[in-house]
């Protein structure tokens, strides 16, 4: 009985002490002061700790640095190479001002090794909420430190850190993977920055290239996520003292850390302050193209091929058993040589800079002519601003297609002129582009049957394409986080009851704040690894816009794999469950139609002029208008779109997507898209609200026209009227409506440079006195049967020499 309450008694006063022991939470270490196994160091805000620990199963101890609410998020190791067997490490501060860590024998196991100066300072160590363990002259200014843990990185690089060169001292910072989970020695992996070309992130295995980022260009890496502005911000500083990559981070609700991995990937992750919950942003290499070489010498990576190298046009592979490709004709460095264009890759390998700031592209292309040994030239943004000629001598290494988002280069490499006679050549495209515009009839049908045949195998392949250039958007958005666990609770843990639809990239849900108000939740499928950039895009574009007319983010919530996008509910959901059912569409007078195609042209002319950005939706349908209250239209799903620099530019994109029957001519067929071809899509969506009718799968028992078409038709013969919804008849101004028509045919001219402006379109809608030019002939205005007796295998090849890729999105 007193011998148990002695126990207990020891046992408390054990407890009391520990407990003591581990509160001693400071953030500063001065000389003569302590860290023993037990205590740890805090920073300020109880954002860092430092202290003692055992990696995995391992019993060594290390003294690290990491997160105070997520342990396990070891960011630095002092002692990697020298354990401590036993619980007995110090650290401490030493006489001579170094920081060290001391064993049992008080032997130094670990030094922060500052040459020592004539006069040993007053040295303090601090943990910074930057995760930066620094030593400095207690009498030195804030700034200026004798020692910090940034300067020696592990495997992690945290915000503020740098990887790269000091260019006095040939000293070189990088990060080091851990050898094994319980093991933080040097590992095989390393990530560093190879500045033998342009500037670029490589992950290495000993002198071996793994995988590289593709060159800096004044924004991102050729090759890597261009997920910037919403959540960190990564840059390349370069100048006569050193060059290093560092990034940011945007806001400060997250967390974000980069890990280099035992397995050799380059993690970022990322979790919300407070949180102990990581999720990977995103990891890379992040498929078979990201290995290093993994195609061979001249040859082109892609994993959306079923063949996924290939040699480059003009190149055949050297034999049957090798993925390097050789040249088909050798160049003989006669004239008539040319240049092949390769869109949207991440650039070859540089082995040797050569490059030329004062040479526009033209005289590029001839320098590399004149040398004979020059095999390809760029001309590349090497950093904000400037760009510079770039040439390859040799065989071209690594180029892999990177999905636009990943902001591709183009890359010209120098053929023969006997290998040029196929697509790629712009010239040669173009001409191939005019052809087809020419038999406009055949060529359309043609084309719809490549569209369906691409369309039905996209479907399978949910291929979609998304964009986040943003040159234009340097100001940085902050978009509200939203907490996982509201999020659980306003949807009710996302019940099947409160799913309200399903969008191409996961399902929607309706949600009730705990403050009354509703919300909608797009939530990404885990499974569509897509998604992320469009999520992004889209965030991104979004939080950047506010107009009355297009639907309202309220904000995201990225945690762990979840990646979700709070908008206003709309209540009366989309146009098309109104316009085109054949009860509910009566809901719709005239007066109301009027208005929402208003509120439609307002929106787009936000978009287009009045935002800071200028921005191409390029995916305006019925189906993405949102119904608010009293049927105010809001434009949605800006997962496509773009924004482009400059005035009323016009923009080529290699791949195109878009919905099938929106689609511009100009658009569809070469790719080529501006402001004019979303008033074409504007056209169809006015033609459509008038008539309650889908443009697409229109059909008519006298013609094979589509609405456009027909609306064509009728307009020649004077009977414009008769397109008008029939439930219509009661409520309609007809006046308006020929007007309505009228406007709509013109936004639907095949020409582009006949559609009028979004500015104009407004005025002519809603300004009875405007005088309107007579409409041209409407482009796409055949219907194209997919059943017709084209042979597949002509459209394979037609798609191939023009490289145009046409996926289209199911509507949604
Ligand atoms: C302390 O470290 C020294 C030098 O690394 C080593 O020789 C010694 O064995 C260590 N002592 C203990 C008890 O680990
Ligand atoms: C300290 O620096 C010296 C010389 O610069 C070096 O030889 C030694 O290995 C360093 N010690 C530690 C613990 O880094
Ligand atoms: C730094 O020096 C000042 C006097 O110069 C002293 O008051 C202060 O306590 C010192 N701080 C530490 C952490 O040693
Ligand atoms: C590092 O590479 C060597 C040689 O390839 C291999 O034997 C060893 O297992 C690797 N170590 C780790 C930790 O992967
Ligand atoms: C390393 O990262 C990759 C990619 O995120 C992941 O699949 C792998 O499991 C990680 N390996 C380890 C050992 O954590
Ligand atoms: C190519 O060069 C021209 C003229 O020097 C320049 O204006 C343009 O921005 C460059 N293009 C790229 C992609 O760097
Ligand atoms: C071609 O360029 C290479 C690499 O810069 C150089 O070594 C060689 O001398 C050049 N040859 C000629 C003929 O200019």
């Amino acid at each position: 009985m007193e011998r148990g309450s002695f126990f207990t008694l020891i046992c408390f006063l054990l407890l009391v002490f520990s407990h003591l022991e581990f509160s001693q939470e400071a953030h500063v270490l001065a000389v003569g002061g302590l860290v023993s196994d037990g205590q740890t160091l805090v920073s300020a805000l109880q954002t860092f700790e430092l202290g003692f620990f055992s990696p995995g199963k391992s019993r060594n101890r290390y003294l690290g640095i990491w997160y105070k609410n997520s342990p396990e998020a070891v960011v630095w190791v002092a002692n990697r190479n020298n354990p401590i067997a036993d619980r007995n490490g110090i650290l401490t501060v030493s006489d001579s001002g170094n920081l060290v860590l001391l064993n049992r024998t008080k032997s130094v196991v670990w030094s922060s090794n500052v040459s020592g100066t004539a006069k040993p300072p007053v040295a303090v160590a601090r943990l910074l909420d930057t995760g930066n363990l620094v030593l400095k002259d207690n009498k030195s200014k804030p700034e200026s430190y004798l020692w910090e843990s940034f300067d020696s990185p592990s495997d992690t690089l945290l915000a503020g850190m740098k990887i790269g060169w000091n260019l006095k001292t040939g000293e070189e910072r990088y990060l080091t993977s851990w050898r094994s989970v319980d093991d933080p020695s040097p590992g095989n992996f390393t990530y560093r920055l190879d500045i033998t070309g342009l500037p670029q992130l490589v992950i290495g295995r000993g002198l071996k290239k793994m995988y590289r980022t593709g060159p800096w260009n004044g924004i991102g890496f050729g090759a890597v996520p261009a997920v910037p502005d919403l959540v960190f911000k990564p840059t390349v500083i370069s100048n006569e003292n050193e060059i290093y990559y560092t990034f940011k981070t945007v806001g400060d609700t997250i967390n974000m850390r980069l890990r280099l991995n035992q397995s050799g990937y380059l993690q970022r992750l990322l979790s919300d302050r407070g949180s102990d919950r990581w999720g990977v942003l995103y990891s890379v290499p992040f498929d078979q193209c990201g290995s290093y070489g993994f195609c061979g010498a001249n040859s082109v990576c892609s994993t959306r091929r079923p063949d996924t190298c290939k040699c480059i046009q003009g190149f055949i592979p050297e034999s049957q058993w090798s993925t390097n490709c050789v040249r088909e004709s050798s160049l003989d460095c006669q004239k008539g040589e040319g240049f092949l264009r390769l869109v949207g890759v991440k650039v070859p390998d540089l082995s040797k800079l050569y490059s030329n700031e004062n040479l526009n592209p033209e005289q590029c292309a001839a320098e590399c002519l004149k040398n004979c040994s020059c095999t390809a030239y760029a001309n590349l943004s090497v950093s904000d601003g400037h760009t510079s000629c770039l040439m390859w001598f040799g065989d071209l290494v690594d180029i892999s297609e990177v999905s636009e988002v990943y902001r591709g280069e183009d890359v010209f490499i120098r053929l023969p002129s006997s290998s040029l006679v196929l697509p790629g050549d712009s010239s040669t495209r173009n001409r191939l582009t005019v052809i087809i515009l020419v038999s406009i009839i055949s060529g359309l049908i043609i084309l719809g049957l490549v569209v369906f045949i691409i369309w039905r195998k996209s479907r399978k392949r949910d291929q979609s394409l998304y964009l986040t250039r943003l040159e234009g958007g340097k100001d940085e958005s902050e978009v509200p986080l939203f907490d996982l666990s509201s999020i659980e609770i306003a949807t009710d843990n996302f019940s099947f009851r409160n799913l309200i639809g399903k969008g191409g990239f996961g399902p929607v849900y309706k949600g009730n704040l705990p403050t009354g108000q509703e919300i909608a939740v797009k939530r990404l499928s885990k499974d569509s690894g897509q998604g992320v950039e469009q999520f992004t895009n889209e965030v991104v574009l979004i939080a950047k816009l506010q107009h009355r007319n297009l639907v309202g983010l309220l904000g995201c919530c990225i945690q762990g794999e979840e990646r979700m996008l709070i908008y206003e509910y709309m209540p009366n959901k989309s146009l098309d469950c109104l316009i085109f059912d054949h009860k509910r569409r009566a809901q719709l007078s005239w007066k109301n139609r009027f208005d929402i195609v208003l509120g439609i042209a307002r929106g787009l002319l936000y978009l287009h002029q009045d935002s800071k950005l200028q921005i191409i939706h390029r995916d305006l349908k019925v189906s993405n208008i949102l119904l608010g209250s009293n049927y105010i239209p809001k434009i949605s799903d800006f997962g496509l779109a773009r924004i482009i620099g400059g005035n009323d530019e016009e923009t080529t994109t290699s791949r195109v997507v878009g919905t099938y029957g929106y689609m511009a001519p100009e658009y569809a067929v070469d790719g080529t898209f501006s402001v004019k071809s979303d008033v074409f899509s504007f056209g169809v969506v006015l033609l459509e609200i008038v008539s309650g009718k889908r443009n697409r799968g229109y059909n008519h028992p006298d013609h094979r026209n589509n609405l456009l078409g027909h609306a064509w038709l009728l307009w020649n013969e004077d009977r414009a009227l008769e397109l008008m919804d029939t439930v219509l008849e009661e409520s309609c101004v007809k006046s308006e409506v020929l007007r309505f028509i009228h406007v709509g045919l013109l936004c639907v001219q095949e020409s582009p440079e006949d559609r009028p402006p979004m500015s104009s379109v407004l005025v002519k809608l809603t300004n009875e006195e405007a005088t309107l030019p007579p409409p041209k002939q409407p482009g796409f205005f055949i219907q194209r049967e997919p059943g017709d007796s084209f042979s597949a295998i002509r459209t394979t090849t037609m798609l191939t020499e023009n490289e145009v890729t046409i996926s289209v999105l199911e509507a949604r």
